[in-house]
């Protein structure tokens, strides 16, 4: 969470720093700030809201003329949003500010540095952690001739916790010093002019060129040069990297909003993660280290995520368990790492992440490879930590996703479990080459049966104008159909703020059918035939108090739907991989309700697309 951003070069700043910001406004947008090198020396202007606040307010100002600055977007952990607790923060005595910082992550040891700096005389103008990590820099850089980047390097060697962090200082008007510590940081590589950014999409309108910084590095970011250095200060050569798509990839291209175009990408999504891996009717995994041998041994298969990508994991564990009889376990990253699980060495842990940088999920999975498995990663941003750090990786190659809600990143995360499922069934020998081949044709052809789906837009738009006054829904299904209802009302929560439950259609009458009243929505999910008729009994009980029911179904369903207000049909798949298709119709459901209401649909309140803290 919060987006980073800085430039320095020869001219114009600040276009370059606001145009950053608004890409990397999706990964948290409570308040915004710059501090830049003016004539009329080092300059911050900072205010609560979103980036366009902080343009008018710079126009008041006066504009910012500048090639050098620092911005930030913020999603607050220490302090409400306001003025004062945006970033950038000053480091110094009152009156003698020598830095401005900003940051992304948590300092844990903050307090106890804070009355420290406050015995020594520093006043605190914020309820930031970060602001103790500005009057640090400067109680530390004391000698003239100091080297920021040193002083930087000591600075954070007093932190506690996770830190990407810009910093300016006074005494260089034309560099950049960054550091990182498990949080996500870039540097662009221009010519004659030089960026860091918390990722890749704050860079590309200036250049595809980039290093990473690794954790316990810093940077020393000029114009003409760009230096890394590990943690003892020595100097380390970094590998350039490049970026792989252009920018149009991370624009609207005329659809109102990331989420519909997102949604729209999905057969592409799905076509570009599955199709590579699939060799004349065979699945092949060469690049990540997934052999045939570790997939065949593997004792149990533990699958880490936090919210979509969890749910992803969901339906990959029941997937898996059918079609290749492994025990599989599928868990949320922030209770894996705590409850002292139960892992070994010749167990496969599956971590899950679009961003590749979730602090939870990371966590987890160093401590399931500590353990001794073999973690491989399913994730989306290319060279992301997660994505560094496991044994393994398998890309979904979604493409930069942008809209808080993921769509098509957790369409992908589907498509690569079923591969991994279908690869584990064969080299255990639960399928023959034929099914192999059977399943491989299925998830070639699954790309188009999305794209037909798709057709349902208009009616679901027509449905959310119907439905979204309702204050509660819940959603039911069994089985793989339970699993695509978690991440149906997930989506519609997050973007709607309607409150709503998905449930295991067995267990609402276990005390939550106690909601249930008149005109409550329902969305039941029933594509699993061998559990049509089950699913039908509960739609029963719940239009039996009150519900209105819409029921996602398959196009050959014959059971009894005539309880239900509204059907929506899916084409016809295999029925292992209809969560792929069934969760189309809810997310466009989700996503018309939301426009609806008049909600930010891209960028929720409260919420933010990376969660980079704990
Ligand atoms: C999805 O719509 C959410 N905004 C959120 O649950 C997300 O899936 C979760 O934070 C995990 O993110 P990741 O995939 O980048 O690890
Ligand atoms: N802890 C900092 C703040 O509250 C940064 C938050 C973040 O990176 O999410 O301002």
């Amino acid at each position: 969470m919060c987006g980073i951003v800085g430039f320095t070069g020869r001219e114009g700043a600040l276009p370059i720093l606001i145009r950053g910001l608004y890409s990397l406004e999706y990964r948290g947008y409570d308040s915004a700030g710059i501090a830049a090198f003016t004539k009329e020396g080092l300059k911050v202007v900072k205010t609560c809201g979103r980036i366009k606040n902080l343009e008018d307010k710079i126009r008041e100002q006066g504009g910012l003329d500048c090639a050098c600055g620092i911005g930030h977007t913020r999603w607050a952990t220490h302090g409400g949003p306001s003025d004062s607790n945006s970033h950038p923060h000053l480091g110094g005595k009152d009156g003698h500010n020598s830095v401005a910082v900003v940051h992304n992550g948590i300092i844990e040891n903050y307090l106890e540095l804070r009355e420290r700096l406050e015995a020594h005389g520093y006043t605190f103008h914020s309820e930031t952690d970060t602001e103790t990590v500005a009057h640090l820099i400067d109680y530390l850089h004391t000698g003239e001739q100091q080297d920021l980047a040193m002083t930087v390097l000591k600075a954070v060697s007093r932190l506690r916790g996770s830190y990407a962090l810009g910093v300016v200082s006074l005494d260089r008007p034309d560099e950049i010093v960054a550091a990182r510590r498990d949080n996500p940081l870039v540097i662009g590589l221009g010519e004659g002019e030089n960026m860091i950014a918390s990722d890749v999409t704050a860079i590309i309108s200036r250049t595809k060129n980039y290093i990473i910084l690794d954790d316990n590095e810093v940077a020393i970011v000029r114009p003409d040069s760009v230096v890394v250095m590990n943690e003892f200060g020595d100097v380390v050569e970094k590998t350039v990297q490049t970026v792989t798509w252009d920018l149009s990839a991370a624009e609207k291209g005329g659809y109102e909003h990331f989420m519909i175009k997102e949604i729209m990408e999905q057969p592409k999504a799905v076509a570009d993660t599955v199709r590579p891996r699939i060799h004349d009717g065979q699945i092949a995994f060469e690049e990540n280290g997934l052999t045939d041998e570790r997939l065949r041994e593997a004792e149990h298969i533990h699958i880490i995520g936090c919210g979509s990508a969890l749910h992803a994991g969901i339906v990959g564990k029941t997937v898996i368990e059918q079609m290749a009889r492994v025990r599989c376990s599928a868990v949320v990253a922030s209770e894996f790492r705590y409850e002292n699980p139960i892992v070994g060495e010749k167990d496969l842990c599956i971590v899950i992440s679009q961003s590749g940088e979730t602090a939870d999920t990371l966590a987890a999975m160093r401590q399931a490879k500590a353990a001794g498995a073999f973690a491989i990663a399913i994730v989306n941003v290319v060279s992301s930590t997660i994505a560094r750090e496991a044994d393994g990786v398998l890309y979904t190659w979604a493409g930069p996703e942008i809209s808080v809600a993921t769509t098509k990143a957790y369409s992908a995360q589907l498509s690569a479990l079923y591969l991994i499922a279908a690869r584990i069934a064969r080299v255990r020998g639960c399928i023959s080459s034929e099914e192999e081949r059977a399943v491989c044709e299925e998830l070639h052809g699954l790309p188009d049966r999305i794209r037909e789906t798709l057709t349902c837009k208009e009616h679901m738009q027509y449905l959310a104008t119907l439905y979204a006054n309702r204050s509660h829904v819940f959603f039911l299904g069994r089985g793989l159909d339970y699993a695509a209802a978690l991440e149906a009302s997930l989506k519609l929560k997050e973007i709607s703020y309607i409150h709503s439950e998905a449930y295991a259609a067995g267990e609402l009458k276990h005390g939550t059918i106690s909601l249930i009243e008149e005109g409550t929505l329902v969305v039941a999910l029933a594509t699993q035939p061998a559990l049509y008729e089950k699913t039908v009994s509960n739609i029963r009980e719940v239009v039996a108090r009150g519900a209105s029911v819409i029921l996602v179904t398959n196009d050959d369903f014959d059971g009894d739907e005539s309880q239900c207000q509204q059907v929506v049909r899916l084409p016809k798949c295999m029925n292992r991989f209809s969560a792929s298709l069934s969760i189309i119709p809810l997310q466009l459901l989700a996503y018309y309700i939301a426009v609806q209401l008049g909600c930010d649909v891209d960028k929720p309140r409260n919420l933010a697309k990376s969660v980079t803290v704990e």
